[in-house]
């Protein structure tokens, strides 16, 4: 378990006050000066050599996504973007470090844009935060006022924060979706190359990041490269905020070390299954995207991203949704398939049709109404989207099938069984 004296987020529960005065006594801010005088590369190599992989889920490494940026500005600017949109269904972390601990977010705001040689921040969240956002823009101001940031500030490094408001689209966490949405247009992802750091907003050298990895980046400053890659395992580096919800006794968000087994991850922070471990039906692990894995194999699993992908599944965000035995596992991914047949933005066929088409299948195949043939079917349509579209979003509507087909085909086949029955569709 994760010790108190290696948490970073320290009010993550809003416990104490989240004003400037308070932060700065429980860490914020303190010595950003130092941190500054490591030099721009000590910056991004210091990241680099703590192993922090990015937390909004593809988990890039974040010193090295750093190190993309040009070594010099030149006629462009150079800019950071905060991700803060928090779509992914599961996923409210970010909402608790920029409410409760804004300060710290902030400094690493301030810390990463210096790295980056950018003197312009811009955070875009979520279309539904607005208290998020006005508790956010409250901080910002107490930065200015205080010198912390903004011109000719404390740090002599100038830095300009500014919040956007997203309007509800999922794809705008997507980060080149974002950054077209940022510019006043219509959040459609652009495709790469061209990549962020080069061509990125207004055609200047950008970086996107998640709140998250942004936050911890002044902590591992301070306390050390070496502090953060001592937690967790190599590769899987740190601490992580985990947002546990479904079917457990007390839903929670909590900060863990990376790579914290399942069960013990469940039973100390969520209170164990709803029913206890026995009715554990399945589990998301890494928000809504990843394929789910059932109870046989998850109750020992480091929680950390190359384990989870050893089986077929992923750390994603760390939104670990909780199924037990009563789900209706094939209804709750077919939930799944109508939210990014929603939320698809239609630029690419292969995700505009399919995930239209998976989410009609799998409502049929909820009541039955369908034949072994077409689960394989099914399978192969998903294959068909997977790896084929211009965004992750396609993989997004893909992986929540393939892994209900990988691992409850057999639910599936006696939904089909059942219904066959003569005089079993009228019983239901
Ligand atoms: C459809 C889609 C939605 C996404 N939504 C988010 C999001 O809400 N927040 C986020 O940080 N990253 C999101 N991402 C990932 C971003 O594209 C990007 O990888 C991330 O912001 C990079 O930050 P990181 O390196 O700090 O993880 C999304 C990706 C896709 C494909
Ligand atoms: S994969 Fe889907 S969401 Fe992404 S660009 Fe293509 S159509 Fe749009």
């Amino acid at each position: 378990m994760l010790e108190d004296k290696d948490r970073i987020f320290t009010n993550l529960y809003g416990h104490h006050d989240w004003r400037l005065e308070a932060a700065r006594k429980r860490g914020a801010w303190d010595g950003t000066r130092a941190l500054l005088e490591l030099g721009h590369e000590g910056v991004v190599d210091g990241v680099k050599e703590s192993g922090l992989r990015g937390r909004g889920g593809a988990g890039f490494p974040t010193g090295l996504k750093w190190s993309f940026m040009p070594k010099e500005i030149g006629e462009r600017p150079h800019y950071l973007v905060v991700n803060a949109d928090e779509s992914e269904p599961g996923t409210c972390k970010d909402r608790e470090i920029m409410r409760n601990d804004p300060h710290i977010f902030l400094e690493g705001c301030l810390v990463a844009a210096f790295g980056m040689r950018a003197h312009t921040v811009y955070i875009y969240i979520r279309g539904e935060y607005i208290r998020e956002r006005e508790r956010l823009q409250a901080a910002i101001d107490e930065a200015y006022e205080a010198k912390l940031i903004g011109k000719n500030n404390v740090h002599e490094w100038d830095c300009d924060i500014y919040i956007a408001h997203g309007a509800g689209a999922y794809i705008c966490g997507e980060e080149t979706a974002l950054l077209e949405s940022l510019e006043g247009k219509k959040g459609q992802p652009r495709l790469k190359p061209p990549f962020p750091a080069n061509v990125g907003l207004y055609g200047c050298p950008t970086t996107v990041n998640n709140v998250e990895s942004i936050a911890v980046a002044p902590a591992i400053l301070r306390r050390g490269p070496s502090w953060f890659a001592s937690l967790g395992r190599p590769n899987n580096t740190g601490t992580k905020l985990f947002c546990i919800s479904g079917h457990v006794e007390r839903p929670c968000n909590v900060e863990e070390e990376m790579g914290i087994p399942f069960r013990e991850l469940i039973e100390r922070h969520a209170g164990g299954v709803r029913g206890g471990w026995e009715n554990l039906l399945a589990v998301i692990p890494g928000g809504s995207s990843v394929p789910c894995l059932p109870a046989s194999t998850c109750a020992d699993l480091p929680m950390d991203f190359d384990t989870l992908q050893s089986h077929k599944s992923g750390l994603g965000t760390a939104a670990v949704i909780v199924m037990d035995k009563s789900t209706d596992i094939i209804r709750a991914i077919a939930r799944l398939s109508y939210f990014y047949k929603h939320e698809s933005c239609g630029q690419c066929t292969p995700c505009r049709e399919g995930t239209g088409w998976m989410w009609r299948v799998l409502e049929r195949m909820a009541r039955g109404e369908s034949s072994y043939a077409e689960i394989d079917k099914l399978l192969d349509v998903s294959k068909e989207i997977e790896g084929h579209t211009i965004c992750a979003l396609g993989d997004a509507a893909a992986w929540p099938v393939q892994g209900l087909i990988r691992h409850f085909r057999h639910v599936i086949e006696d939904r089909i069984d059942n219904y066959a029955r003569p005089g079993a569709a009228a019983a239901e």
